[in-house]
This record gives C-alpha cells, structure tokens and sequence, in this order.
C-alpha cells in the first residue's frame, strides 16, 4: 500500500527494505511534544491570516491536545508505515477530525517542520541541562565552603607540588561548569530563531506570518533564509560541542575521584550509595559511577563527530541524511543527563579524610617554594639563587629522610648563611596557604569569599 500522506502517484508501496530504512519513528517519537506545540502556533497563524477558519482552528486544537494525551498515557499507536512522528500525528489528527486536519499542512512542509520541532528540543534540552550543571555547582560551592581551609595537596605532573586547600581545588570546577553553561547559553541564543515557514526550501506563495510564529514558540525571530533553515544542524552540532567539553570536564573530575577514593590515597571516601561491591573481592568498594562518569565523554564525542560527519558534504538543501542527527542529539543528552545527575549525587555524599589530605599536603617538599620565597623576600637573594640554595637543602632533607622543617639552622646556614630562625615560619602548610592571598590564589580567606560568592550567584539564577 502507498503511504497515505504522499503516496498519489505511487502505484506500489516502498520495498520492506525500504521502509526500514526510512522509518525514524522508533526514535524520532520523542519529538511529539515539540511537534505538538509547532502546529498548535502554525494552526493558530493559518487561521490569523484567513486560511484557517475559526471553527477549523479550534478542531485541530482540540484534536491535537486528545493526540498529546493519548500519545502521553501510552494509548497512541505508532506507525512505522507513517515514517515519521509528524506524519504519525497528521495522519492520526485527520482520522479524528476529518477534513479541517487535513488542511494542518498547508504552507509548510516536513522539512521546515522537523527542522522546528528539533530545535525546539534542542532548546528545551539545554534549559535542563543547565539546570543540572547549576545544581552541580552550588553542590560543589557548598562543599567548597565548608573545606575553605582544609589544606591538600596540591599537584602538577600529579607529583606534589604545593598545598592548596580542598575547596579551592572543588571550586575549581564550578569555574569549568560556569564556561560550560556560558557556552551552552550561547548555542542557545544562535539556535533561537525559527525555521517555520520556510516549507519545503523555497518558501511558500501564501501570505504567512512568520513573525507570529516565531513569537508563539518562544523564538526570538524568523530564520532570514529558506534553504539555509530547512538545512542547518549547526545549532545541533554546537549543542554537542558543548556537551563534549562539558563531558570532559566531568571525565577530570571522575578520574580524581576515582584517584583519591583509592587506598594510597585516601583523601575521600564516596559513600555506599555511589559505590559497588566486587562479587568475589569481598573488601572491594568501586568507585564505578565515576569511572562511568570518566567514560561518557567517549559516547557524547562520538556523537558530536558522527552528526559533524553525516552533515560534511551535505549539498543544500534539505536531504534525508539530517534525519541521522536526531538519535546522537539523544544518546549524548541522556549520557549527560546521567553523568550530571551521578556527579551531583557523589559531591554531595563525599566525606573528605581531612587528617590524611592534611599529612600527604606536607609530603614530598610542598612548601619548598615558600622557603625560595623567604630567601628572596627576606634577604634580597635573587629567585634564580633562590631556587638553586633551596634546591640544596631540599637535597639534604632527602639525604637526611626528613622535612625541610626537620633541618637545623646550622645545617641550612651551611648552605646560605643569611638563613636565621624566622625561616621556620613559612615552612608549615598552613603558613603556606595562608600566604597564597593573590587574586585566585588558595589562601582560606581568598576561598571562603568565592565560596560564598557563588553560592550568592547560584541562588540568584535560580
Ligand atoms: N523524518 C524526517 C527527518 O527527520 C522528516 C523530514 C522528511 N522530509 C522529507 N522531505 N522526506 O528529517
């Protein structure tokens, strides 16, 4: 049998083969809310210009609104033969109210249609994302607060480097999370005007109003060109591009969790409800939503790079390849979803081992700088000899087994004989942390007001 909706000059109906291959009703059917509203404004902008009648008007919305439930108490039956979840809700609609929805489609086409529907998802898939990644970050701002002032330490190489304070350290995320908001707004702003009206790819020859459409679904204005709205997936491809970079932030902030939940390190213990057990290692904890955390980047890269290739080459303007960019739009907005959500609940559970972080913050010569630090500041030597007198007595220390605190002044005067015993002073961690007042820097004071002043910030956007 030839499809309904287009199959007048067809004698036969398509292969099976054919059929499947051309059915996205299997994963498009998520688009039927957006679908929904996109001819709700267009009906509604049909009857304002005089193609609609009242009477005619109020049918398809009452009938769209019986299809809206039907499809969300489970009751609608999908059509693969219908292709597509517009074809499947037109279709439906015209069984319901005969005549008047079959004049839905007037002055539009499934290609301006889709292209609107897909936006507006894009759209409302951002909204919750962004609200996930500012739940994510007044969790992480809130914990934050509370370890201003607990020091660990700090790495580069992931060798130890200097101590730096937990909160700090979490506080550097929020900065990541709030870059990958900014960017995800941004999308947001570009993708904002709507296709609907551009039909097939040429426009239409009757006296729309583009406008009022635009504005009944929330969009900021009109696309400008037909071919290149019913075409476009770039809104979908930044969308994916700042869900990849968002998925690797949170992929560095997996891998540290794992790493500090780890025995050597002890610096966190995750709580039970994100853990796992081992099935024959009965001490195991694992850490497995992290590491799962750490790995769904692999899949939202894969779909930004599978959409960017399905769209390279593609010659204007609509083509049936865009029809592949909607299961990658989904699977990378679940994987985000998921990994915001599991993030969220790991920060929150979290208890630091403050006594361990403080023991290893000291470990490895972290306040050597402070100690080259001294030398510069107290007797005028310059940084370069600095580093090199340092650099000796770190030496020693080695030699010794001992901390740089544990040297004798008599020992350290062997090497520079300015050194006198305020020296000790800036030898301790907290001496260390408390000095790091710089702008940004991980001094307690400095961390307690970006702390808070997040927290401020966080509560005022939501
Ligand atoms: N299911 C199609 C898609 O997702 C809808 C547009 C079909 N347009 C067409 N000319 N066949 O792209």
């Amino acid at each position: 049998l030839a499809n309904p909706q287009w199959g007048g000059r067809f004698a036969t109906g398509p292969a099976a083969i054919m059929a499947e291959i051309n059915a996205s009703i299997g994963f498009d059917q998520r688009l039927w809310r957006q679908d929904i509203r996109g001819s709700l404004a267009h009906a509604a902008m049909l009857a304002r210009v005089g193609l609609l009648t009242a009477g005619e008007e109020k049918q398809i919305r009452d009938g769209l609104h019986d299809i809206a439930e039907e499809i969300a108490s489970g009751t609608f039956e999908f059509s693969s033969a219908l292709e597509d979840i517009h074809m499947n809700i037109e279709a439906r609609l015209s069984d319901r109210i005969g005549e008047a929805g079959k004049r839905l489609h007037t002055a539009r086409s499934r290609n301006d249609q889709v292209a609107t529907d897909f936006r507006l998802w894009v759209r409302d898939a951002i909204d919750g994302i962004e609200a996930q990644i500012n739940a994510l970050m007044t969790s992480l701002a809130t914990r934050a607060h509370a370890y201003a002032a607990t020091p660990m330490p700090g790495f580069t190489h992931l060798q130890v480097a200097q101590p730096v304070t937990f909160g700090h350290h979490l506080l550097a995320y929020v900065e990541m999370l709030a870059r990958d908001r900014g960017r995800l707004n941004d999308a947001r702003a570009r993708l904002n005007e709507c296709p609907l009206g551009s039909a097939a790819l040429a426009g239409t020859s009757f006296p729309i109003d583009r406008k009022f459409t635009a504005q009944e679904l929330g969009f900021t204005r009109p696309t400008a060109n037909s071919l290149d709205a019913v075409s476009d997936r770039d809104f979908a491809l930044e969308y994916l591009s700042a869900l990849s970079i968002l998925a690797m932030h949170l992929s560095r902030l997996a891998e540290e969790i794992v790493i500090w939940c780890s025995a050597p390190f002890g610096f966190i213990r995750l709580s039970d409800a994100f853990t796992t057990g081992s099935s024959i290692m009965p001490q195991k904890r694992n850490p497995d939503a992290a590491e799962l955390v750490r790995a769904k980047i692999g899949r939202i890269t894969g779909d930004f790079i599978g959409l960017l290739t399905v769209m390279k080459g593609l010659p204007l303007a609509y083509a049936k390849d865009t029809q592949e960019d909607k299961e990658p739009v989904f699977d990378a907005t679940e994987a985000a979803t998921l990994s915001l959500a599991a993030m969220d609940g790991m920060i929150r559970d979290m208890t630091p081992d403050q006594g361990r972080m403080r023991e290893l913050a000291g470990a490895g010569f972290s306040t050597a700088t402070d100690l080259a630090d001294w030398l510069v500041r107290v007797l005028r030597v310059p940084f370069r000899t600095a580093h090199h007198v340092t650099g000796r007595l770190v030496g020693m220390a080695e030699a010794k087994g001992c901390d740089l605190s544990d040297l004798t002044l008599d020992e350290m005067r062997g090497v520079e004989p300015g050194i006198d015993a305020s020296i000790f002073s800036v030898l301790t961690v907290e001496a260390s942390l408390a000095s790091r007042t710089s702008e940004g820097g991980t001094a307690p004071i400095n961390v307690e007001c970006a702390a808070r002043l997040w927290l401020e910030r966080l509560e005022g956007d939501a």
